[in-house]
């Protein structure tokens, strides 16, 4: 998602920022900015919406003096457009406290009604500024007002305040504050998201990854979730978040900074392909219990009443999000709720026939594209309401539609989707949660059960993505393959074209999804012997069906590779076996759809293919 830097000690605290900023850069941003405390003991602050280039054109031409201690920021908007207002560093109403913030406080609201009502001028949309207003808070309630402390108490003060203040927020964060009162102390806290602290000698370093400061020092420590670090020039002190001192591990980096910026991947999409358990967390969090309820209404303004209200449901999309919105459809039919999915490219002539009736869900991971975009004026036009369900906050998208939910999964560099897919799914079974208990369809049993299954899915993702190694050595065998099929039904039958769309953009080979019952109406003629067939097939009401579709593409020679769980293995006769944790049937595709993306990138690596950036294709396709 978000970089952040921080620093302490020598001179040159603006050049080191901004170098550890430039060098997260890889990570996506919409704006930057750093603040250091000068000389002088006042706070300097510089952010800009856009790149880091122009924030170092700005402080180059303001230079600073003085300054040894200061946090940066590259922002990738997730509460509030990207603008220069909503970049980080934020203040407090007396612009003598500062921070920088990666994640998602999930009890913003919350806590800003109560600080505006305690007076509290806020001048951003984000999620982040109230970390800098309760931070205040706490330090007034500790009697901190000008010169109502002794020099030597402000650090303690300021600490308590800092614990005190992390005991209130809720949600996923990495984050650190300076105070331009205590200009020797920079604090560092984490909670479900990266932050790691660099030991240098007479100055020491915080990021959201080591690459933002590997060029100064390999030494590092990795903060635990719960856990703080008090960093100062001449040391660093770790803390559990109820101030109890711990003593930490300090490990050696052995990558360069290219290696660094993947997190030791050696592609944006294979780190990508195992963020995919976070995005689901990072997707749900907060917003999902109790269904039926309130929830939506207050984050997206779509009420209860409104979810009653239509009487069906068209999902639009290209690509890895159209794979997505066929998933939808089979799960709002699964509820009784009429709906359909289309190409967006291919919508246009439906747009016609639709009303205020129907709920148009437009997927799209970057939230521009033309195709998309178009389809979406089509439907508005005919008076269709409008949910965007995208990763890309202040799009295209989130502009045009009625209501945005947005998968919060942070930037997807890989060309192939992987990971933003898998918002895209979360989002889904997330919104179809909701909609089933608003319109009654799942009563109260059955909406506990369902919320436990989507909330099981991150450690049952996390086990799949423990088989790579297995997964890659059967992709492996098949790294000459000129042709793949990819089977299924129902709700995987989504997944068989998504797994042939991930072979074909990152090995240029072709591939092909098809229903697993149509099989035999037509493309059972191409099956030759040894040609590889890859089956979803978990346990489910599709399995019989499954296995006998196996069968016949065996009888024709199909090298099959069933994608299976425990039971349904017993079931599927095929020579090669990727077998996953059981899972109730209605959330297999965040689950099968694993081993398909494993196994395309391991037989385009297998094909030394350029994987992160596949010929011919472009991340953000914005034109029709
Ligand atoms: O940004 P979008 O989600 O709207 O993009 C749609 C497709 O272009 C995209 O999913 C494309 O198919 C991916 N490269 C798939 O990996």
């Amino acid at each position: 998602m978000c970089g952040i830097t921080g620093y302490i000690g020598g001179n040159k605290t603006t050049d080191i920022l901004i170098d550890g900023l430039k060098r997260l850069e890889y990570r996506g941003y919409d704006s930057c900015g750093i603040a250091v405390i000068d000389a002088r003991n006042s706070l300097y602050l510089r952010r800009v919406s856009g790149r880091v280039g122009a924030l170092d054109k700005l402080v180059a031409a303001e230079p600073v003096k003085g300054a040894r201690i200061g946090i940066g920021h590259t922002r990738w908007a997730t509460h509030g457009v990207p603008s220069e207002d909503n970049a980080h560093p934020h203040t407090d109403c007396a612009s003598q406290l500062v921070v920088v913030h990666n994640g998602i406080i999930e009890n913003y609201l919350e806590l800003k009604e109560q600080l505006l009502f305690a007076g509290h001028k806020f001048k951003s949309e984000t999620d982040t500024e109230v970390i800098a207003h309760l931070l205040e808070e706490k330090l007034k309630t500790l009697h901190v007002q000008e010169k109502a402390v002794r020099s030597d108490m402000l650090e303690p003060v300021f600490f308590e305040a800092f614990r005190r203040m992390l005991a209130d927020i809720k949600g996923s964060f990495a984050l650190s504050v300076i105070w331009a009162r205590c200009p020797h102390m920079l604090l560092a806290a984490r909670m479900y998201s990266p932050l790691v602290v660099g030991l240098g000698k007479g100055e020491n370093f915080i990021a959201s990854d080591v690459s933002a400061f590997l060029k100064h020092t390999k030494r590092v420590v990795f903060l635990n979730d719960g856990e703080m670090a008090a960093v100062k020039e001449d040391g660093v002190d770790f803390y559990t978040f109820q101030g109890k001192k711990i003593s930490k591990d300090c490990v050696t980096i052995q990558w360069d900074s290219t290696m660094a910026e993947k997190g030791g991947y050696k592609h944006f999409m294979l780190k990508e392909i195992h963020e995919q358990a976070e995005a689901v967390e990072n997707t749900l969090r907060g917003r999902l219990l109790p269904l039926g309820g309130d929830i939506l209404r207050r984050e997206i303004g779509l009420s209860a009443d409104a979810m009653r209200s239509f009487s069906g449901v068209q999902f639009i999309a290209c690509g890895t999000a159209y794979h997505a919105c066929l998933v939808g459809r089979v799960l709002f039919e699964n509820f009784g709720v009429p709906a359909s999915a289309d190409i967006a490219s291919e919508f246009t002539d439906r747009a016609g026939l639709l009303s205020d009736k129907t709920l148009v869900v437009a997927i799209s991971q970057s939230g521009e594209t033309a195709d998309t975009l178009f389809a979406v004026r089509e439907a508005r036009a005919s008076g269709a309401k409008v949910l965007a369900i995208t990763n890309t906050v202040g799009s295209t998208l989130t502009r045009e539609a009625d209501y945005v939910l947005h998968t919060h999964c942070g930037p997807e560099i890989g060309v192939a989707s992987t990971k933003a897919f898998m918002g895209q799914l979360a989002a889904i079974y997330l919104l179809a949660g909701h909609f089933a208990a608003a319109r009654r369809l799942l009563l109260e049993t059955d909406a506990r059960s369902y919320a436990e299954n989507l909330l099981k899915m991150p450690r049952l993702i996390e086990e799949i993505l423990e088989q790579e190694k297995e997964i890659a050595k059967v992709a492996q065998g098949f790294a000459s393959s000129e042709h793949f099929l990819f089977i299924s039904r129902h709700i995987n039958y989504p997944i068989a074209l998504e797994g042939a769309l991930k072979i074909k953009e990152i090995s240029y080979v072709h591939a092909e999804g098809y229903p697993a019952g149509e099989m035999k109406h037509g493309p059972i003629a191409i099956i030759y012997a040894g040609m590889p067939l890859l089956a979803v097939a978990p346990s489910g009401r599709a399995l019989e069906l499954m296995a006998g579709n196996v069968e016949e593409a065996k009888a024709r020679g199909a090298e099959v590779v069933a994608i299976v769980d425990s039971a349904s293995k017993k079931v599927i006769k095929a020579s090669r076996y990727i077998t996953l944790p059981l899972a109730d049937e209605l959330f297999t595709p965040m689950l099968t759809v694993i081993p398909l993306q494993i196994f395309a990138y391991h037989v385009a690596l297998a094909k030394k293919c350029d994987i992160d950036k596949p010929r011919n294709l472009a991340k953000s396709v914005t034109v029709r």
